[in-house]
């Protein structure tokens, strides 16, 4: 097989390496790539976004299999593109995709199949009305931008002002672009939360192992949101009777939904859940897989991933069976200086191959760029060590050694990955 996996991050990286390691992979591009995927597969200087260049490259290259990393090209329409031709990929079709697209589109589609999420105060395409709506709601409020914002795109605000001010920089400042033409008001939800994706072929699904993401910048949920600084999956994240409530509940009347309304759903579905004191709750549906979760999953998987993406891709998913590793795994991102606010690029990367001496370990690249014979940073969230183990403990242990072992200038972590849930058991619940 000869699979073209389009992105560039460390989701992207995560895939790729699995991928390789499939006895039927010949040939691997990736588009753009970065300088870690480039030791495992061909990197092509394609935007991500650009539907009409990988269309034209995959014209050329004849893929066997295309896999779509982020939301860009499937937002923009890849999946119909590819699959109008008949070429195989995985990835929703661009009115699928409208599900992470449009929180507005996802907020109607939960309320239109009675899905558990967030209580929503309205759709605001002006921000006079959305402050006259601020008056009268009870905080904490989720302030949502509609349309894409990478990652930057809500916000939880604990009082009118701060809630104020971010419509007001998103609205009438215009500070995250087109995707802030219209916002939602929901109800600002408490508790833990869970990444459940699934994989669908259109007619059945698989999910793939939970996860959790831990999205603020510094240990003890302090500081900004960033895209995940870190992220870790173990099966006792999810005791039996709550993945239960969450398949009867959310997965099947989601799917179904689906196909009420008519929108065959083919590729990877991550659901966003807060896992309330009265039951898990969608938070958000996003069209792709979780960066860095999928990290964390492919450090479980115990099948040949480019068998079965084949099989999503052609509507045969029944006929895989998903293996995953017991035990856990870990993701520690490390970051740029300043992330995710401005940071410099540039710097070099010393220590990866001790990092990987590690047992279990494996640097997983993001933000990356080879040149001449070094590695140096080229984005906010530079690497993620990423580590598979019998325990989570043994996972984090594994992973926190290997981050130790690497440096560039400015570098910072988390030290506190699966840390919570490492207390929540010590204290039984
Ligand atoms: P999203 O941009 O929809 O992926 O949301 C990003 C993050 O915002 C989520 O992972 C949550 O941490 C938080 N969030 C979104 N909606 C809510 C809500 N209704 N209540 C509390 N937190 C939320
Ligand atoms: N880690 C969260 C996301 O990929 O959206």
């Amino acid at each position: 097989m000869k699979v073209l996996v389009i992105g560039g991050g460390g989701r992207e990286h995560a895939l790729v390496w699995k991928l390789k390691q499939s006895p039927r992979v010949e040939k691997i591009w990736c588009t753009p790539g970065n300088g870690g995927i480039a030791a495992d597969a061909e990197c092509v200087a394609i935007d991500a976004g650009d539907v009409a260049a990988l269309v034209a490259f995959a014209e050329k290259m004849r893929p066997d299999l295309a896999i779509v990393g982020p939301e860009l090209p499937l937002v923009n329409g890849i999946g119909d593109a590819f699959r109008e031709r008949h070429w195989a990929i995985v990835g929703p079709s661009k009115q699928a995709a409208q599900l992470e697209g449009s929180k507005i589109f996802s907020k109607e589609f939960l309320q239109r199949h009675s899905i558990p999420t967030a209580r929503t105060y309205g759709a605001f395409e002006s921000a006079s009305k959305a402050y006259t709506a601020l008056h009268n709601v009870p905080f904490p409020v989720a302030v949502k931008a509609d349309g894409l914002c990478a990652g930057k795109g809500v916000l939880v605000a604990q009082n009118f002002e701060k809630a104020r001010d971010f419509i007001e920089r998103v609205m009438e400042k215009s500070e995250l672009g087109a995707g802030g033409k219209r916002i939602l008001l929901e109800e600002g939800l408490e508790g833990d939360e869970l990444s459940f994706i699934v994989v669908s072929d259109g007619n059945s699904y698989a999910p793939l192992v939970p996860t959790r993401d831990h999205k603020r910048v510094y240990d003890g949920n302090q500081g900004s949101n960033t895209g995940g600084m870190g992220a870790y999956s173990t099966d006792d994240l999810l005791p039996e009777a709550l993945r239960k409530t969450i398949v009867s509940t959310i997965v099947q009347p989601t799917l179904a939904g689906l196909a009420a309304d008519r929108i065959p759903y083919q590729g990877f579905l991550y659901i966003g859940l807060m896992l309330t004191n009265s039951g898990p709750k969608v938070l958000e549906f996003n069209c792709r897989l979780g960066d860095p979760e999928t990290q964390a999953i492919v450090a479980r998987m115990d099948f040949d991933l480019a068998d079965v993406l084949q099989n999503v891709a052609s509507g045969n998913l029944q006929t895989s069976k998903l293996r995953w590793k017991p035990g856990a795994s870990a993701c520690v991102v490390l970051a740029s200086g300043g992330y995710p606010g401005r940071f410099e690029s540039g710097k070099r990367i010393e220590g990866l191959a001790g990092a990987e001496q590690i047992t279990g370990v494996k640097v997983l690249h993001a933000g990356t760029q080879g040149v001449s014979d070094e590695v140096v940073t080229s984005g906010g969230r530079v690497l993620g060590v990423t580590a598979a183990g019998p325990t989570l403990g043994a996972a984090l242990g594994a992973a926190y050694a290997a981050a130790e072992k690497i440096h560039f200038e400015g570098m910072h972590y988390r030290k506190d990955i699966g840390r919570h849930f490492n207390s929540l058991k010590a204290s039984g619940n």
